[in-house]
């Protein structure tokens, strides 16, 4: 999978593409990230990249031209399944829009700045707009990171363990039952025997169980 991040600022997607998941991901040759820096695209000496908004009111609205310029140069280069705007007015991410997106050859991010982007640019070339929760951010790269970070770990082949990925949390529309490891007691404190007990099938209602409580407890919204 391929996926162009279009950014005022790239440097803050760097850290989390170079450790972890991720990288194993690109070393693996499963996942590549493009970084584009849109005042490569912006204009005049300062490279200009936003301006005021028409109107009034504070906050900075990222111009139509740089952005228009940049998108159409990567489009020229590849054929983008989607281009997706990093916005708290999108539509709210979750995990099953990560299992649909993990599918895709290629996509284009595009992290807003200031106060967002001209709308005739979400107009002419966005296909779907994201918001990775109900805050404000202060720019679209950490949501950008996050929305890499989920899709990335779906991949096939970048997870060791190929099943992990299925018992996350969320997969099967619940919450993820506790877990445990060494010491079998720590500071008083059991690890539940139904563990210990080496019953594949009484693990397996027990961790199905702690799921079902766990979610209608702590995310009853889930269950409905
Ligand atoms: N940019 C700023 N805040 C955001 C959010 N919550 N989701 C996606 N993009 C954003």
């Amino acid at each position: 999978m391929h996926i162009t991040v279009v950014a005022a600022i790239p440097a803050l997607l760097e850290s989390s593409l170079a450790h972890s998941m991720m990288q194993r991901a690109q070393d693996r040759g499963l996942l590549q990230v493009e970084l584009v820096d849109l005042r490569d695209y912006g204009i005049g000496n300062y490279r200009r990249i936003d301006d005021y908004q028409y109107g009034g009111g504070s906050g900075m609205v990222m111009m139509c031209e740089p952005l228009a310029a940049c998108i159409e140069s990567l489009q020229s280069e590849r054929e983008y399944d989607e281009i997706i705007f990093m916005t708290p007015d999108g539509t709210r991410y979750d995990q099953a829009m990560a299992n649909e997106l993990s599918l895709r050859s290629n996509l284009m991010l595009i992290a807003g700045h200031y106060k967002g982007i001209d709308e005739r640019i979400r107009e002419t070339y966005i296909t779907r707009e994201i918001s990775i929760g109900d805050y404000v951010l202060s720019g679209g790269e950490l949501p950008a990171a996050v929305v890499i970070d989920s899709i990335g770990r779906l991949l096939p082949g970048v997870l060791n363990d190929e099943t992990s990925a299925l018992s996350d949390s969320f997969q099967d529309g619940l919450l993820a039952p506790p877990v445990y490891t060494r010491p079998e007691v720590w500071n008083g404190h059991k690890v539940p025997p139904v563990l210990l007990s080496g019953h594949d099938a009484k693990i397996e209602a027990w961790r199905q169980q702690k799921a079902e409580e766990r979610t209608r407890v702590r995310r009853p919204d889930l269950l409905d």
